[in-house]
């Protein structure tokens, strides 16, 4: 039998990385935060100058690379890029090479791997729908396009980088429709997906939603 999944689609900003983290410790399961695959891509393929456009190369990196995730650290090639990763420069990136079919299909057996016992916990765009369609529990996090502007703003500047707020909602908006309407893999809720709007629920209160729902499906289940 396969390890259980719990699977966290949603937009960019949504916090959806901060909420499937705890939910993960809570159970004690393991974390896979599939956008970072994608911004690894991105990232290595600006470093060898690659265009992000070249479908075949991007793909052909995706392939080979070297990850290793680590008490909340990422490693590429045995080198921490935790913080670079992070950057809005890598995630716009991200979102590009996103929409390529071999870039996405080169990653799929990649993430599937995180699937170990007791449990896993994946964030991302298509967990539900594309990489783990069989999940125990889909939950799609959503919140308005301004509340995930005002979060990831607070969150650039508490870390110290500089950042415009109408600039990231800018952003924001072109990364949502970049990602809702590409042709392989678009963010959209999976069919059994419940979804959970974070505009008024801070990360606690959003995690709890989510454990009351994995707790009501198990005892269904039983
Ligand atoms: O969640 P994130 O911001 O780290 O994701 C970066 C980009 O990667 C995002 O714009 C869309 C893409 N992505 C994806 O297409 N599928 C996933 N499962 C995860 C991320």
């Amino acid at each position: 039998m396969s390890a259980p999944v719990i699977t966290i689609d949603g937009p960019t900003a949504s916090g959806k990385g901060t909420v499937a983290e705890k939910l993960a410790r809570t159970l004690g399961w393991a974390w896979l935060d599939s956008g970072a695959l994608y911004r690894l891509c991105a990232l290595q393929a600006q470093r060898e100058g690659v265009d992000l456009d070249d479908e075949e190369r991007v793909a052909q990196i995706a392939r080979a690379l070297r990850v290793r995730f680590a008490q909340g650290c990422v490693e590429l090639d045995g080198h921490d890029v935790t913080d670079v990763l992070r950057d809005e420069s890598v995630g716009n990136a991200a979102s590009r090479v996103a929409v390529l079919p071999a870039v996405r299909e080169a990653l799929l057996a990649l993430q599937r791997g995180f699937r170990v016992a007791p449990g896993l916990v994946a964030d991302g765009r298509d967990m539900g729908t594309v990489v783990f369609p069989d999940a125990e529990l889909k939950v799609f996090l959503t919140a308005s396009v301004e509340s995930r502007a005002e979060r990831r703003y607070k969150q650039l500047i508490e870390k110290g980088f500089s950042a415009k707020l109408p600039d990231l909602l800018r952003d924001l908006q072109q990364r949502d429709a970049r990602d809702a309407n590409r042709a392989v893999a678009p963010l959209r809720p999976a069919e059994d997906a419940i979804v959970i709007d974070s505009t008024h629920l801070d990360v606690d209160a959003t995690v709890e939603r989510v454990l009351k729902a994995h707790h009501a499906r198990r005892r269904r289940a039983c």
